[in-house]
């Protein structure tokens, strides 16, 4: 089933309402656990509060030439989702006393990728794999702690993004139906190369904290590439529905 933008507009606004987390609690994160995690945890609260500037842009472009004004709306809610995250992220970092980070390699790295990036495509594929990491890393993050309220932030982000990659995997499917054989060939060659270096950076910025939960290079490698192998599936989808035709 592939969704219309309206749909995923709607979707956002709604989840947006639902409050997951109890701030009530206090945290209770040890000094150990500190230690592992807070780097990647301050990394990744960072990479979460993107203004999504270009995102929109490049939605911008591409949703007028296809006539789907919609879609522009459902990105602006999917980044204010994103920023929701970012915000639950900093505020529990302020709660622990620690220093929010201002700036991180792997952030500024894919803040100069986006800045270059005006194909709705690199953007797609790039979020799905950056999302599918964040299903590792946060369900890691999870694993990593006894903090009630930081299993329940990050259980909350969880929820959010299986909904963000679907949203991408629809969008994807759109954009990759259009591709001719040989381009469909050629772009699944791109998108395997921009995975393989993600996961690698993804790796070696953050194998402390995905160790501390249980995941090792084998696991996290592999979790990857099932998850990116099921995008190309879902890619590989043949379907049409009236909401597709809604959407286009
Ligand atoms: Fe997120
Ligand atoms: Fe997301």
């Amino acid at each position: 089933m592939v969704h219309s933008s309206a749909f995923w507009e709607q979707h956002f606004r709604q989840n947006l309402t639902v409050q997951r987390v109890d701030w009530s609690m206090a945290p209770a994160i040890t000094t150990e656990e500190k230690e592992r995690i807070l780097y990647s945890l301050k990394a990744w609260q960072l990479g979460e509060t993107s203004d999504g500037r270009h995102l929109l842009a490049a939605a911008g472009r591409y949703a007028s030439r296809i006539g789907d004004p919609r879609y522009v709306a459902a990105v602006q809610q999917f980044i204010r989702e994103e920023q929701k995250h970012g915000a639950n992220l900093g505020r529990y970092i302020d709660l622990i006393g620690a220093q929010r980070a201002r700036a991180d390699w792997g952030d500024t790295l894919f803040r100069k990728v986006r800045y270059f990036n005006r194909s709705m495509e690199l953007w797609t594929i790039s979020v799905i794999i950056v999302e599918s990491a964040a299903q590792v890393f946060y369900q890691a993050l999870h694993d990593a702690t006894r903090c009630p309220l930081l299993k329940q932030v990050c259980t909350d982000i969880l929820i959010d993004e299986a909904h963000h990659i679907k949203f991408q995997n629809e969008r994807m499917w759109m954009i990759f139906q259009r591709k001719r054989f040989y381009n469909k060939a050629v772009s699944l060659l791109l998108y395997s190369f921009l995975l393989f270096c993600t996961i690698h950076a993804i790796w070696y910025g953050h194998r402390r904290a995905l160790k501390a939960g249980g995941v090792d290079r084998p696991e996290f490698m592999r979790a990857m590439y099932y998850k990116f192998f099921s995008t190309v599936k879902f890619l590989h989808r043949r379907e049409s529905t009236p909401e597709l035709a809604l959407a286009q």
